[in-house]
């Protein structure tokens, strides 16, 4: 499967980086959450799941980290080490996340509320629900 990576504005200038997120524009949804991951150990491997409606785009603002993606058929990974690329993970794509460097915060924004029953925590009902 091909990764779809969202390129933002650099809106940088000589005082330093700066990038803007807008719902609905360079975000293709409307934002209920964001959520962070930081001080993740570089052995770490999380993730493990799938969304039955939720969508998100991940944002390596600081440091890098690998993105496993799996949409039942095939798989791919990407290393996201840019504040200037977003990795837009639609609902029923199985994710894992791995390699984090040690400075790495993984900015995540999410088109819904936390919300455990869309979850889909186990491999076989994720590859259930991508046949049904
Ligand atoms: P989880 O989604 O399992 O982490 P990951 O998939 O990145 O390994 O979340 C870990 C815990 O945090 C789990 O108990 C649910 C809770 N949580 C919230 O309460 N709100 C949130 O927005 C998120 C992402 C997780």
């Amino acid at each position: 499967m091909n990764p779809v990576l969202i390129d933002f504005k650099d809106l940088s200038d000589y005082r330093g980086g700066l990038v803007s997120l807008e719902e609905n524009k360079n975000i293709p949804f409307t934002i209920r959450r964001v959520y962070y991951l930081f001080g993740t150990d570089t052995d770490v491997r999380r993730g493990f799941h799938a969304h039955k409606t939720l969508k998100q785009v991940a944002v390596c603002v600081k440091g890098a980290c690998t993105f496993l993606l799996d949409d039942g058929h095939s798989r791919s990974t990407t290393r996201l080490s840019s504040p200037h690329k977003g990795l837009y993970i639609s609902n029923i794509l199985w994710r894992e996340m791995f390699d984090f460097t040690d400075d790495c915060v993984l900015m995540v924004l999410a088109s819904e509320y936390y919300d455990e029953s869309d979850y889909i925590r186990e491999y076989d009902d994720f590859i259930e629900q991508v046949h049904a």
